[in-house]
């Protein structure tokens, strides 16, 4: 199975900021933005990894993980000219998805919660019955995201991307595990009305046939949409505030790499050296010590 990160976009809603830098190289708190979705590709056992993201910025992304051989991983770039949507993501990573299925995360999501391991695994499972799997999240907002809508026996019944007068309060989160066929699935789907080739159209004709399930991420859940100033600065205090109190990091890739037995316990230890007395330079050696 592959994963790819769309990491791209011209991050425009958070101007100034992302003049200069990715959005997904925002830091949130005391990490890159887009080790807490790369977090979630590696959590679902997935070490074949594509990062898609604009010219300018791609070079940066491989300077932060090169091929991921560090983490046990592999790591390919590409580059997408323009942001004409998520979807695009399918055409852009045909040749890298090759004959696999894919889950594709979004690089400004972050996820935290009991329990994710597990819906991890039932979205594999339901891809063995070539299903697409997609995750709810309980939001006071929709009209900003996807939003699906269900029938009084709570079937999933629609999906529509940000709509005016929205159905439901559940959106449909940045994480999509798809059956390889959804290359040809993306390949069918026309722009919407502004423009984009859009993920929900996507979902939606797994819908219509009757392939796509829906996970809800229930009430101790928390995702996060990083994609305005106030929603940034949220969720570094969320992650500050966890791992404050928890003494854990969240999104931590190199203790993620050696619990999954990406890397081997010399290889961790080699990996906490270049942090030198960082936070999470200590937080890694603590963990070797641990070992
Ligand atoms: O966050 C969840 C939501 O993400 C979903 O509920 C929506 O269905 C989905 O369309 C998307 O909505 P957003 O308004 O958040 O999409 P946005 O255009 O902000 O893009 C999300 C991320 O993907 C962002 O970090 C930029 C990146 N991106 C986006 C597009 C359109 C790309 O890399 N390339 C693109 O072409």
């Amino acid at each position: 199975m592959k994963g790819i990160i769309l990491a791209g976009g011209s991050g425009s809603r958070l101007y100034p900021i992302t003049k200069g830098t990715s959005k997904q190289l925002l830091s949130i708190y005391d990490k890159p933005m887009i080790y807490y979705s790369l977090s979630v590709l590696m959590l679902s056992e997935i070490k074949d990894i594509l990062i898609i993201s604009n010219p300018d910025n791609l070079p940066n992304f491989k300077k932060l993980f090169n091929d991921g051989s560090d983490l046990g991983l592999t790591i390919s770039y590409k580059e997408q000219k323009n942001p004409d949507g998520i979807a695009q993501a399918f055409d852009l990573g045909k040749d890298f998805i090759d004959k696999d299925d894919v889950c594709l995360v979004l690089g400004d999501n972050i996820f935290y919660g009991k329990g994710f391991s597990g819906l991890l695994n039932s979205a594999k499972t339901n891809l063995k019955n070539n299903k697409a799997t997609v995750f709810g999240y309980n939001v006071n907002n929709p009209s900003d995201f996807g939003i699906a809508s269900f029938d009084e026996n709570k079937n999933l019944v629609n999906i529509e991307e940000k709509p005016k007068s929205p159905k439901s309060n559940i959106a449909v989160v940045g994480l999509y595990f798809y059956p390889n066929n959804v290359i040809k699935i993306a390949n069918k789907i026309q722009p919407s009305e502004r423009g984009e080739y859009e993920i929900s159209s996507v979902n939606q004709c797994y819908l219509d046939d009757k392939d796509l399930k829906i996970e809800i991420l229930g009430r101790g859940f928390t995702w996060l949409d990083t994609g305005t100033h106030d929603s940034l600065l949220e969720a570094s205090n969320f992650i500050k505030t966890v791992e404050k109190h928890s003494g854990y990091k969240v999104a931590c890739l190199e203790e993620i790499a050696f619990k999954m037995k990406f890397i081997d316990l010399k290889k961790f230890k080699e990996l906490t050296k270049p942090f030198g007395d960082s936070s999470y330079g200590k937080y890694l050696k603590s963990l070797v010590n641990e070992n």
